[in-house]
Formats: C-alpha cells, structure tokens, sequence
C-alpha cells in the first residue's frame, strides 16, 4: 500500500510551549486515519503542522513522496492537500458556489471544473440550492459541507478534517459521517481526521491514533481500538472501575 503522508517524530511548538512531543503518523492512499484525543492533545496542532501552517522545530514530514516540513501552506496545498480546518472558515460574503470555486483555486489547470461541483453538488444537494447565498448566513451544518465541499474541489490526494461535528446536531453528524464514508469509497478520497467523538471516528475511520499530551500513546486497526479496555473507558465512555474515567467522560460526551 502506498503512504501518502509519512510524519516522523515531529515536535511543535507554540512559543516556548511544546505541543506536539515527537510524533509519527502514516496515512496509506485510500484510506481514512483518525487521529483521537481529549482537547488540548495536539490534533488541531497536528493538522496545522502537515499542512504548513506551523512549521516543526524537528522531525521529517513526506506528502505524495516528497518532503514538505518547512514549505509554505500555498505550496504545500498545491502539491494536493486540503485542508478543512476546525471551525471551518469559509468565505462568509462569498455565495456558496463562489466558495465552492476557490477550492479549485490551488489546483493546476482549470479543466472539468464544472464535474466536478456537479460532484459535490451530487453529495451535498442543499449546497446546489443555496448556490447563489452569501455563505456566513448558512447554518453550521451547511457551512460545515461548504467546507468539505471546497476542500473536493481541489481534487485532493490527502484531505485533512479537523473536528467535523464540532456544533453539530448528532443526527447531523450521522449525515455528515455517512457522506465522508462515501467520498473514501466512491471518490477514494484519502483522509486525516480529527474528531472528540470516538465512537463514530471509529466506525468511519480504517485506523486510529490516540493523541495525549502531544505523544501518540496507542495506534491500531478501528476494528481493535474499539475493542480495546482504555479506549472504551477513556473514550468510548464504557462503564469502567475507574472514578478518572468517569470524570473525563462527563468531560467529553458528545455521541452515542
Ligand atoms: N496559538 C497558540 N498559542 C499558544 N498555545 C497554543 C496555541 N494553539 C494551541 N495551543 C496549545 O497547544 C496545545 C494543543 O492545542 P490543540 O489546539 O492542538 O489541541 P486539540 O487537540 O486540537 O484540542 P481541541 O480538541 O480542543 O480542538 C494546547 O495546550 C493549547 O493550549
Ligand atoms: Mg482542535
């Protein structure tokens, strides 16, 4: 199987903090990797720093075989990474398919363009009827398709999402959740995703790593996180012997 994004041993910084303690991760063509842990772990740190946004103080970060710690996010994103950030940012005075087209924007050449909104269109049908609306004045959930959806029209080889259902209803989230699946299986689409919510990550995701305090402290199968004893008491919030587990669950339920 070919790796698309190869981390190893990254640090990050913020000032004086460090954030992301040597991590490693690999995402393979094809597939969904999720990327799980409590708020503050270092996920959205993470994202930014394969994306270009920060730079890593150390470690070697490979996209689609080339080295990209230290480029530009511009450049980084042309060589095909999109990158859906947490609160998802679109362009709010911009109607929807105006967002739509700069997704395109990093991509080279201009051609089949129109396919492919017709193909998140196809995924997205509210966003084919509220084309011409100013998208600040959509609902989260849709802003948060708008995102995903301009983040397609880069024709990504490696898309980033970070926190997907962040605001979102649960049924929403189910929705959302069901179109990203579909987007790895029929457009094989490849995909690094943050997400709090262990649970549907899990279901959605091939594999998983667990972020604590900067370090990755488990990776596995989903199918053998979800079934492993410290994920379901830590994350999946299974009732577990331990009072620490209870009190982060409160902290962090959001689906089940
Ligand atoms: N701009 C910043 N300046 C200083 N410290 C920061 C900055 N952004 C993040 N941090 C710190 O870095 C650590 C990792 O933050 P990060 O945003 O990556 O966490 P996260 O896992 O995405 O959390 P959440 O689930 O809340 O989104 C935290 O301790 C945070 O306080
Ligand atoms: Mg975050």
């Amino acid at each position: 199987m070919t790796t698309v994004l190869d981390v190893q041993n990254v640090e990050s910084f913020y000032g004086a903090v460090m954030a992301l303690r040597g991590v490693s991760i690999q995402v393979p063509e094809g597939q969904i990797v999720t990327i799980l842990g409590a708020n503050g772990a270092g996920k959205t740190t993470l994202m930014k720093t394969v994306s270009g946004v920060i730079y890593p103080e150390k470690g070697h970060i490979t996209f689609a075989g080339d080295r990209i710690d230290g480029k530009d996010p511009e450049k980084i994103a042309s060589s095909g990474l999109a990158h859906v950030p947490e609160g998802r940012e679109v362009f709010p005075f911009l109607t929807v398919e105006e967002n739509l087209r700069l997704g395109a924007y990093s991509r080279k050449g201009a051609a089949d363009i129109e396919d492919d909104l017709d193909m998140v269109y196809s995924y997205f049908p509210i966003l084919r009827e509220r084309r011409k609306q100013a998208s600040g004045t959509m609902s989260g959930g849709q802003q948060q398709m708008l995102a995903i959806g301009r983040g397609l029209m880069a024709r990504p080889k490696l898309m980033l999402l970070d926190e997907p259902s962040l605001g979102l209803s649960p049924l929403l989230t189910q929705e959302i959740f069901g179109i990203i699946s579909r987007l790895n299986h029929e457009q094989k689409v490849t995909m690094l995703l943050v997400e709090q919510n262990a649970n549907i990550a899990l279901h959605t995701a091939h594999y998983g790593y667990v972020l604590e305090l900067g370090r990755i402290v488990m990776a596995g199968d989903s199918e053998k996180l979800l079934n492993s004893a410290d994920i379901q008491e830590f994350y999946l919030g299974q009732q577990g012997e331990s009072q620490r587990g209870q009190k982060r669950w409160k902290k962090r339920k959001t689906w089940r």
